[in-house]
């Protein structure tokens, strides 16, 4: 079992409200059904998405109601990007939609050659206009942390505003590799579990979260 760097541990912004440790607990029991287990994926981020963009900027618009005229709050949800770590990162980004249904979507594919062990990507697909907007990358499970690091250091390439890193778990490794790579990156997760496996699993987690989405046990 290994420390978490506290430079590390201070960018990660662990979500403990009631109703996403509730999910989260359904989640992970084995015997949840493929159905209910992307189900609860979606709600759960969707709450999630609440912290996330809790630092939004808005802006103040005029508008009518049936009554009078008042100023209201605004955000531009064009101007965000999720970016989807392929494939279980897909399982999100139904529930963020929910909730921010402007935002522009991106995918990245990686994998990781066996020989070099180094992350190779297989696809990238981004929304134009890159440098103005805001970019949250969404991929469940915060493992090794060494395909999310890739990721991120890719979609810098773009210049984007700002990245932030929305998961369901993480565990020591992940939160210290992507901190040393990234040290700008918050990281957003309902539960900073105990170690990774040899196998690179996380301890106790919920297993395989693509299989787990998609039913491909
Ligand atoms: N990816 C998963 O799907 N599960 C883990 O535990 C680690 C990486």
């Amino acid at each position: 079992m290994i420390a978490i760097d506290p430079a590390a541990r201070a960018n990660v912004h662990l979500i403990d409200h009631p109703l996403v440790q509730h999910k989260l607990t359904l989640m992970r029991k084995k015997d949840a059904s493929t159905n209910s287990f992307r189900r609860l994926l979606g709600e759960l981020s969707g709450l999630m998405a609440y912290e996330v963009f809790r630092d939004m900027p808005t802006q103040d618009v005029e508008i009518e109601t049936p009554l009078e005229t008042m100023t209201g709050k605004q955000i531009d949800g064009k101007k965000l990007v999720f970016v989807s770590i392929l494939r279980a990162g897909n399982g999100i980004l139904d529930g963020v939609l929910q909730v921010v249904p402007g935002a522009r979507v991106g995918h990245i594919g990686l994998y990781r050659d066996p020989k070099t062990l180094q992350a190779v990507e297989y696809y990238f697909k981004m929304p134009k206009d890159m440098e103005e907007r805001d970019i949250v990358v969404v991929d469940p499970m915060l493992a090794t942390g060494n395909s999310a690091a890739a990721a991120v250091t890719r979609l810098k390439e773009c210049k984007p505003k700002s990245i932030k890193f929305l998961c369901l778990l993480t565990c020591p490794e992940g939160i210290n590799t992507m901190y040393k790579a990234h040290p700008d990156v918050q990281i957003f997760t309902a539960a900073i579990d105990r170690e990774l496996s040899d196998h690179g699993y996380i301890l106790p987690g919920l297993g395989d979260a693509g299989d787990r989405i998609l039913g491909t046990q």
